[in-house]
């Protein structure tokens, strides 16, 4: 038996991919390269020794998703598949939601006629909006203030009321907070195309040179220093939530959401300091107006994961940027 990855060459997916073949499991990717490139499997290989198998496909191809589970005997689906920049979803909304929800509707389509009924998927903290107060929990009302986390949200709909309609489907629809670090050989990580709309792959751009200056939005919210404070995650951490989520399908029928962070909460500033610290580099930042739809703050209950799932975040910030700037350092360029 197999695992069905999707999006298993994008960043998540890759650190994923490398802990389930390191754990001695059947991997199947698919990705449609839209946001990644088969150079981040090379680098798998290479840290692994172990090969997976690799389909470019899209999953809003219900037909192409058919060979998939066709040619493979998959067991179980983690759904990374998707796309993830905010600004982008409110200029092209519907492309969003077609790829977002669509396409996890077809993939759920063609796991139905396959009678494949466990399914781990890459939610979001987005989906807790703006008007709760940290530390989130799982239990707290939902909402989004833009297309790509109504997306995160209308997905946990449909997975939930899936559940309800079929006792046989198993979900866990995991709450990331904000995903940062590499492993640590350093040989993946992430590589956003272009200029970077979050916070830790723009300090480092700035620290190698490529990016003149950080731009802190905001240093008057009510925080420890003004400035924005997340619960960062480190990817191999999160990575390693994963493979928890999958064994634990077996035995948790229905939808689950379980929030994936350290319930740690971090601002810009100690981020800034932190990476001036362990890279040695100089990060110039000037204080600009705060980005619209920001909160102050934002960090994670994290006990769900560890009473559900025997999960719970091993890496602390030291690591998380000490593994990026060597990601970003020995790779200025990404995989290119
Ligand atoms: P990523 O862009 O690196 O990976 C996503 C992968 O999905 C890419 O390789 C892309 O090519 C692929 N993809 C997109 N649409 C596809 C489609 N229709 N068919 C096949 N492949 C498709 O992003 P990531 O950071 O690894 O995120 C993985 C998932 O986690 C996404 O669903 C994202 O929304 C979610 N998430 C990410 C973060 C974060 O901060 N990185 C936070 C919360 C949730
Ligand atoms: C953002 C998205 C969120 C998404 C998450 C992970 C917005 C409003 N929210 O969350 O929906 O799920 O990324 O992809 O875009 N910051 C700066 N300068 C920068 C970049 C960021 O000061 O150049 C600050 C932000 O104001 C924030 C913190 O750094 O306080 C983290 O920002 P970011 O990495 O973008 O993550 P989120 O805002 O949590």
């Amino acid at each position: 038996m197999s695992l069905l990855i999707t999006g298993g060459t994008g960043y998540i997916g890759s650190h994923t991919v490398v802990e389930l073949l390191e754990q001695g499991d059947d991997v199947v990717i698919v990705d449609n390269l839209v946001n990644s490139s088969t150079k981040s499997l090379d680098r798998v290989e290479q840290i692994t020794g172990k090969k997976s198998v690799f389909i470019e496909a899209d999953i809003c191809d219900k037909g192409a998703m058919r060979r998939v589970f066709n040619d493979h005997n998959i067991s179980s689906v983690i759904h990374f598949a998707g796309l993830k920049a905010v600004g982008e979803s409110t200029q092209i909304p519907l492309h969003y939601y077609h790829n977002n929800v669509s396409g996890t509707v077809a993939l759920l389509e063609v796991m139905t006629e396959f009678n494949v009924k466990n399914i781990v998927f890459s939610s979001s903290a987005t989906v807790y909006g703006e008007n709760n107060v940290s530390p989130l929990v799982e239990t707290m009302p939902t909402s989004a203030t833009n297309p790509y986390g109504q997306s995160k949200l209308m997905v946990e709909h449909v997975l939930f009321d899936l559940a309800k309609s079929d006792p046989e489907w198993s979900i866990i629809s995991l709450r990331y907070f904000n995903p940062i670090g590499a492993h640590k050989s350093g040989l993946i990580g992430e590589n956003p195309n272009g200029i970077p709309n979050n916070l830790l792959p723009f300090v480092s751009q700035v620290a190698v040179g490529r990016l003149k200056e950080l731009q802190v939005f905001g240093d008057d919210y009510d925080t420890v220093d003004g400035t924005g404070v997340r619960d960062y995650i480190h990817v191999v951490d999160l990575a390693k939530a994963h493979l928890k989520a999958v064994i634990a399908l077996d035995k948790l029928p229905g939808c689950t959401a379980i929030n994936i962070g350290t319930g740690n909460g971090t601002s810009v500033l100690q981020i800034v300091n932190k990476f001036k610290e362990i890279s040695g580099a100089d990060i110039p930042y000037k204080i600009s107006p705060r980005r619209p739809g920001d909160i102050a703050t934002v960090f994670a209950q994290a006990n769900i994961a560890y009473d559900v799932l025997g999960w719970q975040a091993e890496r602390g910030l030291d690591d998380m940027i000490a593994d990026t700037w060597r990601w970003q350092s020995e790779n200025p360029n990404g995989f290119d």
